[in-house]
């Protein structure tokens, strides 16, 4: 690809999504646009669809699937397992220490992908369900794909999707197998809602959410980036609140609006949060 048009696409990324590409990932650009181009019936390929984003207002629609397709969606059932470990056995338990009986606790998963992280955080809810003091959870479950969404909606996954993390007496408790297809039942299912959401655009939702889970996604940002989201994700978490994020992400030289909890990796709590462990 000629550098003026790795230059295209590499501001057009930035600009839309946040996601920093540099020249050694070029390649990615040829194999993930090929099919946008062929969707977008262009014969001439990626040359055609560089043209026609060139053009002085190309269509939206294309700079959305072009964006769609850079964006990388890799996730699976309970990731890492730790931190749905903590959350389990920390944040609960925490909950149901300070929070009156029966109150309503406000989830965000910001960087949904394909489902499994939410649906993981609504399976770890049910089981501990029991021990809850009757309190509800109203999960928001938000990624900047509309495609993804609708791959998470439906909730079907294949064998070897749930083979990977999904303890099989939760596989058996919340799925119906359908041939070769895992399907996720409705108690599970409805305890999430789905909506599109750039993280790089103003959070509109109203109120404060007492848990956020933000992972593997702010790895693909550049510092600047990186400070901006953490800093509105402050203002959207209650003072008391929890967010979690990924294995390979921190706060630490991007914000001091969020400290680390000591033992507890990828859990960190707004600074002035009254929590101890
Ligand atoms: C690697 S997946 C991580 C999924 C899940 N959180 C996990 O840890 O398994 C990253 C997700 O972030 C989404 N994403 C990328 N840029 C985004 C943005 N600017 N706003 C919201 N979501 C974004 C992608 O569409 C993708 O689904």
């Amino acid at each position: 690809m000629k550098s003026a048009d790795f230059e295209l696409y590499q501001n057009m990324l930035y600009k839309e999504s946040g996601l920093v590409i540099t020249p050694e990932k070029s390649y990615l650009l040829d194999s993930r646009l090929s099919p946008i181009a062929k969707r977008w019936n262009l014969d001439g390929g990626i040359v055609a669809l560089t043209e026609a984003l060139r053009k002085p207002a190309p269509d939206p629609k294309m700079i959305k699937d072009v964006v769609e397709a850079m964006t990388t969606n890799e996730t699976s059932f309970f990731r890492d397992l730790r931190p749905f470990q903590i959350f389990e056995t920390v944040v609960l338990p925490y909950l149901v220490k300070t929070k009156p009986a029966g109150s309503t606790i406000r989830v965000w998963c910001a960087a949904a992908s394909s489902g499994q992280e939410p649906y993981s955080l609504a399976m770890t809810i049910k089981e501990n369900q029991h021990k809850l003091n009757g309190m509800k959870f109203d999960i928001l479950a938000t990624d900047i794909s509309t495609e993804i969404l609708d791959i998470a909606k439906r909730a079907k996954y294949s064998q070897f999707e749930v083979q990977r993390g999904m303890p099989i007496t939760l596989l058996m408790k919340y799925f119906v197998q359908e041939g070769e297809t895992w399907s996720l039942k409705d108690d599970i299912k409805t305890m999430i809602r789905f909506e599109q959401l750039n993280l790089l655009r103003p959070f509109t939702m109203p109120g404060v959410f007492d848990i956020v889970f933000c992972r593997n996604v702010l790895i693909y940002f550049d510092q600047q980036t990186k400070t901006d989201i953490l800093n509105r994700i402050n203002g959207k978490i209650a003072k008391d609140g929890f967010l979690f994020l990924g294995g390979a992400e921190t706060v630490l030289g991007l914000t001091d609006r969020f400290k680390p909890l000591e033992g507890q990796r990828g859990l960190y709590v707004p600074s002035e949060s009254p929590y101890k462990a």
